[in-house]
């Protein structure tokens, strides 16, 4: 199934389209078991892939204060950034969902710093279904980098 760039395809298909995808599935789905998630009991873990071939994992930690909880996705982009990557090539995420969970908006945009061809895979624990798309696709026409340069700085 295809529907503006997001696609529905399985695990095999999946490291078809990225060699590194099931090295980012395992480190994902090991993250995902250490989430902190004792409010929404809904563990998410993510991975990685930075332009140095390194791969970084990433786990939700819910705080009492809600809104102080960190996605899985962002907890990843914040580990590959601290141990010194600069780029961002693919990102996986998984969730105990029969049908794979895709990003949410927030962590959306902050994968758009690392450009919108990034490849997003969103798979599941308990099943074979992936989602893949390019970040362009899952937020269009979206804010980044390039549009603040384009307005020079002097306003
Ligand atoms: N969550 C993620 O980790 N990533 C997403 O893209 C969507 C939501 C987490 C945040 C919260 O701990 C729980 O899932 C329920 O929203």
């Amino acid at each position: 199934m295809t529907d503006g760039g997001i696609q529905l395809i399985d695990r095999t298909a999946a490291a078809a389209r990225l060699p590194e995808f099931e090295r980012l599935l395992q480190l994902a789905l090991t993250a995902q078991g250490r989430a902190r998630a004792p409010y929404s009991r809904f563990k998410v873990g993510a991975a990685v892939l930075a332009g140095s071939g390194a791969a970084y994992p990433g786990c939700n930690v819910e705080s009492a204060s809600y809104g102080a909880t960190i996605c899985a996705e962002r907890s990843a982009v914040a580990g590959a950034v601290a141990a010194g990557e600069t780029s961002i090539r693919a990102c996986v995420v998984v969730t105990s969902t029969a049908e794979p969970s895709s990003p949410c908006g927030i962590c959306r945009q902050l994968l758009r710093e690392f450009g919108t061809e990034l490849l997003v895979f969103a798979a599941s624990s308990l099943g074979d279904a992936v989602y893949v798309a390019q970040l362009g696709a899952l937020l269009p026409l979206s804010f980044g980098p390039d549009n603040l340069e384009a307005a020079g700085g002097d306003q």
